[in-house]
Formats: C-alpha cells, sequence, structure tokens
C-alpha cells in the first residue's frame, strides 16, 4: 500500500510574527501543486500560530504547534492546552522531539500522556522517537525504539493509532548535517513498523506514516523518500529558508 508523503518543518525557536509571514508569503505561491502527492505541515513557535494560521485559511498547508500541555487548564506557568492550539487552528502537534528529551527531561511516560491528550482533542500528534549515538554504538538502537514505542504509545488503541504519524530521527543526524544513509534509515523504519505492528496489529502498521528527521536538505530528500519504509520527513534546519523547503519536498515527490 501506497502511503502519502507528509513533509513538516519543524522550525524549532525560530522565526516570531513577522519572519513567519515573511515565510508563508514566500512559500504559498505553487503549493498547491506539491500538495497533490504530499501533505505538508508548519510548524511555527506558539507566539506565531495565529498569524500562520490567518495566512494558511484555504492553503494545502497544515499547521502544527511543536508541543503541548499533558494538562488541561490551570496553575501551569508557561504551558498552552490542547484546546489554546484547537482554537488557533493548529491540526498537528510534535511530540516527544529528542531536543525535549534530552533538553527538558521529558520521559516516555510524560510524552505519552501528551499523546494521549493531543488525541482526545481531536490534534494528530507527530510522534518522535530516535537513538544517540552512543545508543546506535553500543548495539541498544534495537532495544532504545522499542522502549521509545511501547512507553510513548502506551493505551492506545488501534483507532488511536490511525491517526498517529511517528517520526524516526536518530539523535547524532539532528542538526550535525549529518545524515544516516538511506540504507540505514530504511532499516531503522522497517524495525519501527515491526514494532507497531507487534503492538497495534499489521494493519495499523502498514498504513503508518514514519517520517525521517535528521539534516534532510534539498539534495537528500529524494533518495530518502524513496526507501520504502520512509513516507515523508520532519525537516529542522532547510525548513527555515521557503526556497530550500519547496525545493526539498519538489525533489521528494517526484
Ligand atoms: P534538522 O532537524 O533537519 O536541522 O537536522 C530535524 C529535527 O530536529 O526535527
Amino acid at each position: 500500500m501506497k502511503r502519502k508523503l507528509i513533509i513538516a518543518a519543524n522550525w524549532k525557536m525560530n522565526k516570531g510574527p513577522a519572519e513567519t509571514t515573511e515565510f508563508i508569503e514566500s512559500f504559498l505561491p505553487g503549493s498547491e501543486e506539491l500538495s497533490e502527492s504530499c501533505d505538508i505541515i508548519i510548524a511555527p513557535p506558539y507566539v506565531s500560530l495565529p498569524v500562520a494560521a490567518s495566512l494558511l485559511v484555504d492553503s494545502p498547508v497544515a499547521l502544527s504547534a511543536q508541543n503541548v500541555s499533558e494538562q488541561d487548564e490551570g496553575a501551569f506557568t508557561g504551558e498552552v492546552a490542547t484546546r489554546m492550539l484547537n482554537e488557533v487552528g493548529a491540526q498537528y502537534v510534535i511530540l516527544g522531539h529528542s531536543e525535549r528529551r534530552a533538553i527538558y527531561g521529558e520521559s516516555d511516560e510524560f510524552i505519552n500522556a501528551k499523546v494521549r491528550k493531543a488525541l482526545t482533542a481531536g490534534l494528530v500528534p507527530i510522534f518522535c522517537i530516535g537513538e544517540t549515538l552512543e545508543e546506535r554504538e553500543s548495539g541498544e538502537l534495537e532495544e532504545v525504539l522499542r522502549a521509545q514505542v511501547s512507553g510513548g504509545l502506551a493505551d492506545l488503541t488501534v483507532e488511536d493509532m490511525a491517526e498517529v504519524v511517528v517520526a524516526y530521527e536518530p539523535v547524532w543526524a539532528i542538526g550535525t548535517g549529518v545524515t544516516a544513509t538511506p540504507d540505514q534509515a530504511q532499516e531503522a523504519h522497517a524495525f519501527v513498523r515491526t514494532l507497531l505492528g507487534d503492538q497495534f496489529g499489521a494493519e495499523v502498521a502498514a498504513a503508518t506514516r514514519i517520517q525521517y528527521g535528521g539534516s534532510v536538505k534539498p539534495g537528500n530528500s529524494a533518495e530518502l523518500m524513496a526507501q520504502t519504509d520512509i513516507d515523508g520527513a520532519l525537516v529542522g534546519g532547510a525548513s527555515l529558508e521557503a526556497g530550500s523547503f519547496r525545493d526539498l519536498i519538489a525533489n521528494a515527490v517526484v
């Protein structure tokens, strides 16, 4: 079964409302054609979501947040609730990104609470997993991915899982310019699909879209997206400039 490509721009802590406006105005022309064979998503910082939402109305580009609270509302200084993301028009939310795990200490259990909260609110989680270089080199790749998948997706039903997008991002390839080779990435994706099959059954595993992330750029997107089990990309650095993000998608969809 052919899964539709899904490519997301993860801007991380870049682009306030002014730069977001500039990017979207430059990116939108031509995006209609690209979106025929690829779901396109932009994930700006929270403060830029409202302006992005207003510019993306009636466009084929969807909006994502980069995080969300596991709580509903109340005394949680600095947090943003799912309902607020619904209100500003976000459809997706990136959860469990390695920077959240490594810098802010988010555990599999905590990420799982966020995934479940997002699903309840009708937001599509882009659920991130991936190993560090040390883990890969010491032969723990499969163990790490197994723990992240079983912990982060715990207590989800088959119906829930049908809504989830998975992003495999080897930590050593994020922002480093080092990309996993297409073979390395394919091997890890195939393994993740096996894990999804064990947990949710073959049908869900075959239908789940698994993005690759880690130094994806216009020059390597075609080769990566051509792999059997790679269904899209989560892009940091190369998504910050409209022309580069457009070329990356255009090269991937051919
Ligand atoms: P990168 O980031 O493309 O800059 O490596 C990817 C990510 O962290 O999602």
